[in-house]
This record gives C-alpha cells, structure tokens and sequence, in this order.
C-alpha cells in the first residue's frame, strides 16, 4: 500500500499560487489511488494465460503500473523541491563544481534544463546517469516515457499543462523561469549525497 505525502502549500512557494498547487495535489492523489488498485489487481493474477503484447488485460495491467507510480514518484520529487528561499535557493559549493564538471558551468546547465523544459510535454528531470557517471538533463513525454533505466532523479519540474495552465495560461516559459528561481536546492543537495 503507498500513502499519500500531505503535501501543504506555503508561503516559501511562489513558482505557483494556491488554487494551482491544491489542484495539481488532487491529480497527484488520483495517482496514488491508482497505483494501489493496480497493486491489489496484480496481487490476484489477472489474466497471465492470456498475457498477450497486442492486447491483453494483463498489458493493459503492467501499463498502468508503471505510469501510475512514475507519476506518484515524479510529483512527490517534484513537490519536494520546489518552495526553496533564503538560503535554500541557492546551490552549494558541491552541486555548483558537480554541475560544472558535467555541463562546463552553473550557467550553462541552466540554460540546457530551460531548453530541456521547453521541448518536454511532461517533465524535465535533472538526473544523475550512472551508467556514464554524470548528471544529464532529461525530457520525459509522459511519466513512463524517457526515463534512463539506471539513473536518479535529482531536480524535476513538471511541464505538464495541467502544471501551470489555471495560473499562467499557455505562457510555459514564465512558469519555467519562475520554477528556477523557486528551486529548493537543500533537496536538491541531499539527493546527491547518495553518489
Ligand atoms: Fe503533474
């Protein structure tokens, strides 16, 4: 069984306002909810016999399985880590030369992740690639769609419409760029601890 975070909007977020942030929770829920139907479906062998890659129950399972959880796990990380002010909005000395070391400057990643954001219909995810040792900005399409197999999340933004339309309308770029300077980089900073 996977709880729900109770995430609370507060004042430290000003990428989006209440109405945007409390509507976007409810679609993170809706997620929850369902991977956990899903859970409890595979528990109880639906359909394996007639398991089958053109159509199947059993297909249409594992679909929903991993676009269910990949959008419960994209949010959480990205409601995690975003809100950052004060000193948080800043990064450290350690993800600064990390970030250097793989995009040639601070500024040049930012510029690449800005880039990435506008060409994704889902999500763009800074993650740390392990096969090849280094951080790469990535572009999802859809939760499930874009992902390297062996890499971790460190920073997402969601470019989803439903993500900013009620606040901005189709002006993307300036969510984006108000995302970037709400980033909380203390998360962001833990996350590459692990490496
Ligand atoms: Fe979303």
């Amino acid at each position: 069984m996977i709880e729900k975070i109770n995430f609370q909007y507060t004042d430290d977020i000003t990428v989006v306002d209440r109405d945007q942030f409390e509507a976007h929770i409810r679609l993170y829920e809706g997620y929850v909810k369902k991977i956990n139907e899903i859970d409890e479906i595979l528990q109880n062998n639906p359909g394996r016999e007639e398991a089958n890659a053109t159509f199947s129950f059993f297909r249409e399972c594992k679909r929903g399985e991993t676009y269910a959880l990949d959008g419960v796990i994209l949010h959480e990380l990205y409601f995690e880590n975003m809100g950052g002010s004060g000193q948080m909005n800043t990064p450290n000395l350690s993800i600064t030369a990390q970030l250097e070391m793989d995009f040639g400057s601070f500024v040049n990643w930012e510029a690449d992740f800005i880039a990435t954001a506008k060409a994704s219909r889902g999500w763009a995810v800074l993650c740390f690639d392990q096969r090849s040792y280094r951080l790469r900005n990535i572009s999802l399409d859809s939760h499930d769609l874009g992902n390297i197999a062996y890499s971790a999340p460190m920073l997402v933004l969601d470019v989803y419409e439903h993500a900013y339309f009620l606040q901005y309308a189709d002006n993307k770029t300036e969510y984006i760029n108000r995302f970037m300077e709400n980033i909380n980089w203390e998360v962001v900073g833990q996350r590459m601890e692990i490496f």
